[in-house]
This record gives C-alpha cells, sequence and structure tokens, in this order.
C-alpha cells in the first residue's frame, strides 16, 4: 500500500529539519532524505508530477487541501512561506542527489531563502523540481489606497470566474489547484460582505454582469454554508458548484445572442434546457471538479417543491447544496436589480422571497437564511426614523429587522447604534439606494473593515 500522503508532508518536514540541524554530507540528513525520496517515488509512480503546494496557508497536495494537516505541521507552512515558495513540483526521474541539494538550498543558513531573487538560478540545475509561485487571479492587491486595493481584488476574483467559466466553455482542461486556491481567496476577502460587493460593480464590470452574478452566488453560497456550520472543505466544494451552476445558460445564451432578431419559442425552450446542458458539460469534468457541480447545475432550478425544471420522475427532494444555490441565486438576482433602474431594496426582496416560503424554497432554510444575513444586510445605507443616516454593521439575529448600525449622517462620528436596545425606538426607516440617494454615503460603507 502506498503511504499516506501526509507521509510525504511529514518526511520533507522531517528533511527539512534535519537540512537545518545536519551538514549536507551527514548520515542522519541521508537518512532523512532518503525516505522523502521512497514515499516521493512511491507516490509518483506512473504521474506525470505531484505538485504539493501552500494555499493562503493550508497545506495542498495535488487537487485538495489540507486543512487539518496545515494545524499539525504549522512549522512547515511558515517554513515554506517564508522562503516564498507556493508551488513545489516533482516530475519522474526524481533523483535522490536532487532531492538533497533542493532540501540543502532551502535550509542553508545565514542566506535570505528568497525565490524572488537570482537565487532561482542556482534551482534551474535541478531537472525534476521545480518551485514556484501560483498563478493567483485574486491574490494579494497591488499597493495603494484601500479603495484601489479593494477594487484590484473584486477585478482580480471576477477575473478568474471568467477564466474558469471560459476554461469549462471552451472545454478546456482546468487548473483544479488553482481554482480551489482562488475561491479560497475569494471566500476570505468577501466573506459576508455581498451587499458591498454590490457596490463595486463599476460600468466596466456591467459587460460581465453574468459573471459578476455567478461570483456573487458563490460568495453568498459560501458565505451562508459556513454559517450553517459546514466544514471549510465543503464551504469551498459549494462555492465551486455555485460559480459554475448556470454555465449551461452561458453555452445557450452564447450561441443564441449570436442570432439576430427576436427568439423563437424553441429558442426559449433551450434556455429552459440548461439545468441538464450544465450539468453534461460538468459532467465532463466529473474527475477534477468532482460530483457536485454537476448536481447543483442540474437541480438549481428544480425548486423546493419540485415544480419546477427540468421534469424529474423521482421522489428524492434536491440536494441541500442546490438548495442553497437557489435560495443565493435569487436573492442575487433581486438585489442586482438595485444597482439599475428598479430599486428593489432589500426589505423588498426579503418580502417577495418570503411569499415563496413553502413553493420555491425551503422553509427552514429559507429562515435561516435571513436570519443570518438579515433584512437589511452589512454594508446597506439606511435612513433611521429620527433622520440620521447609517451603514449596517452587524446583524441581530434575534431581531432580523434591528441591526447595529454606524452613523455617519450628520456626522460621521463611528457611533453604533444596537437598535435591538436603542432608547426612542430608533429604527431603520428604508434603505437608500448606493445608486442614487446613497451615492454619498458609499465612502462610508467600507469604512469598518
Ligand atoms: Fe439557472
Ligand atoms: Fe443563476
Amino acid at each position: 500500500m502506498k503511504t499516506d500522503v501526509k507521509n510525504v508532508f511529514i518526511g520533507l518536514l522531517n528533511a527539512i529539519q534535519a537540512g537545518k540541524i545536519y551538514s549536507e554530507g551527514h548520515p542522519t540528513f541521508k537518512e532523512f532524505v532518503d525516505v522523502l525520496y521512497r514515499r516521493l517515488v512511491e507516490h509518483l509512480g506512473e504521474k506525470r508530477e505531484i505538485i504539493l503546494g501552500i494555499i493562503e496557508g493550508e497545506l495542498a497536495w495535488e487537487d485538495e487541501i489540507y486543512f487539518e494537516l496545515s494545524q499539525r505541521l504549522k512549522s512547515l507552512v511558515e517554513f515554506l512561506q517564508e522562503c516564498g515558495i507556493n508551488r513545489i513540483i516533482f516530475r519522474p526521474g526524481l533523483r535522490p542527489d536532487e532531492l538533497s541539494a533542493f532540501i540543502t538550498f532551502l535550509t542553508r543558513p545565514g542566506k535570505r531563502r528568497s525565490l524572488e531573487s537570482q537565487e532561482t538560478d542556482e534551482l534551474q540545475g535541478l531537472e525534476n523540481i521545480h518551485v514556484g509561485k501560483l498563478r493567483a487571479g485574486a491574490a494579494r492587491p497591488a499597493k495603494g489606497d484601500a479603495d484601489r486595493e479593494r477594487h484590484a481584488r473584486y477585478e482580480g476574483s471576477l477575473e478568474f470566474a471568467s477564466r474558469s467559466l471560459t476554461a469549462v466553455l471552451n472545454k478546456e482542461e482546468v487548473d483544479f489547484l488553482d481554482l480551489r486556491f482562488n475561491i479560497l481567496s475569494v471566500m476570505e476577502n468577501f466573506m459576508g460582505r455581498h451587499q458591498e460587493l454590490l457596490n463595486l460593480i463599476s460600468v466596466k464590470e456591467k459587460d460581465l454582469i453574468t459573471f459578476v452574478h455567478l461570483l456573487h452566488v458563490s460568495v453568498l453560497s459560501m458565505s451562508f454554508a459556513s454559517k450553517l456550520g459546514f466544514a471549510k472543505d465543503d464551504v469551498l466544494d459549494l462555492g465551486i458548484a455555485a460559480l459554475f451552476h448556470d454555465v449551461g445558460k452561458l453555452h445557450i445564451s452564447s450561441e443564441i445572442l449570436k442570432k439576430e432578431g427576436k427568439l423563437a419559442d424553441d429558442e426559449f425552450a433551450r434556455i429552459k434546457g440548461h439545468p441538464l446542458l450544465g450539468s453534461m458539460i460538468l459532467q465532463g469534468y466529473q474527475d477534477t471538479l468532482g460530483i457536485l457541480p454537476p448536481v447543483v447545475a442540474f437541480e438549481h432550478h428544480l425548486r423546493f417543491d419540485r415544480k419546477g425544471y427540468p421534469k424529474v420522475s423521482y421522489p428524492r427532494p434536491p440536494h441541500v447544496a442546490s438548495l442553497i444555490v437557489s435560495l443565493c441565486d435569487v436573492y442575487d438576482a433581486l438585489a442586482q436589480k438595485r444597482s439599475y433602474k428598479t430599486d428593489c431594496p432589500p426589505n423588498k426582496i426579503h418580502e417577495i422571497m418570503n411569499l415563496e416560503k413553502g413553493k420555491l424554497f425551503d422553509p427552514a432554510l429559507l429562515d435561516r437564511f435571513f436570519q443570518v444575513i438579515g433584512v437589511w444586510p452589512i454594508g446597506t445605507i439606511v435612513m433611521l426614523t429620527d433622520g440620521r443616516v447609517a451603514v449596517v454593521r452587524e446583524v441581530n439575529e434575534q431581531d432580523i429587522f434591528k441591526p447595529k448600525v454606524e452613523v455617519v449622517h450628520p456626522e460621521a462620528t463611528g457611533e453604533i447604534i444596537d437598535l435591538l436596545e436603542a432608547k426612542e425606538r430608533v429604527q431603520v426607516r428604508e434603505a437608500l439606494n448606493p445608486m442614487g440617494k446613497g451615492q454619498k454615503y458609499l465612502e462610508h460603507v467600507f469604512a469598518g473593515g
């Protein structure tokens, strides 16, 4: 039986530690390098390569992130990060002397071990070991003011969303490690900030509106799932499935859009076929992306009462991931309307969606959803009953109509009012559209974080 992946990581850590203590020729060092070598060769087998990476502080092996192991092997993570290493690729033909030289290079005392420098030249001599950084659409932003940084992060994420979707549409290979890395960045940057994302859409992004929607549904689904107590791995899987849920629609519309004139009935019928088509496309990626994306693509219009489409004959209710995505899908579609002419404020969305309780949406899930994001989500600009303007900073789960808000007008003093306990019964009167009346307060929306 093959050694566990975990043992390869442990082998690497041991070899690095031995490299720090002993010289290259020392038998103990050799012994540890040998163990690591044997474990790597065992795993290489018939493979083209093995990729070992660090993704936002977590250990990754090929297409999997090892959250628990990362905790246990913190020193390995830190060491590799300190070296500026995000990815090590081992190829067949790997030799013990190469591995030994590599570990020695990393652990050489008194040297700044940054791979940014010309030191990489030394690594070029190693034929079967490659070191590098992960490509990262949503990686660290460039230096600049907070607004620019935020927007750069948003654009990076959007670029990542469109790149991944375009790859699938073109039936190109998907780099799963890269995908997971980027979805993790999206999660860390925007978790719980759906309302704020809506404010980041600029004119430029409107050309990419489908990708904007898919990215936002992904963010919203991940935020909700983690509040529901999903494990981090499952949250990421859901984020990926959400990102791809409408891939069938993208495929169809790109064809239909090329056609001039009005859409015929059969073309509308084809649009209705997007769940099935999407799931078929995604089944082609089952080896890399797993089963959840095709399931969610297939089921996201089934509805809780199963009166949606496609028509299915089995009595099984939709997967919880599909129920979450369909909920977030509708929420984002309604919320995005707000960015344009039709104003659909958050309380109206809450009202509309509640009418579908038990029909389109699972009742318990819908209740929990609004309990988590509130009627007035974090980042909403609101007018209070006493005429002051404030930004929602925290949701009160006990009463979703009464969040904690920060006053920004007439004076932005940083005063926080908990509307649950507010004296004089100050409440939210209405939300101010960030594209309209609320625009002049936009600068305060992000001030809290
Ligand atoms: Fe859809
Ligand atoms: Fe959608």
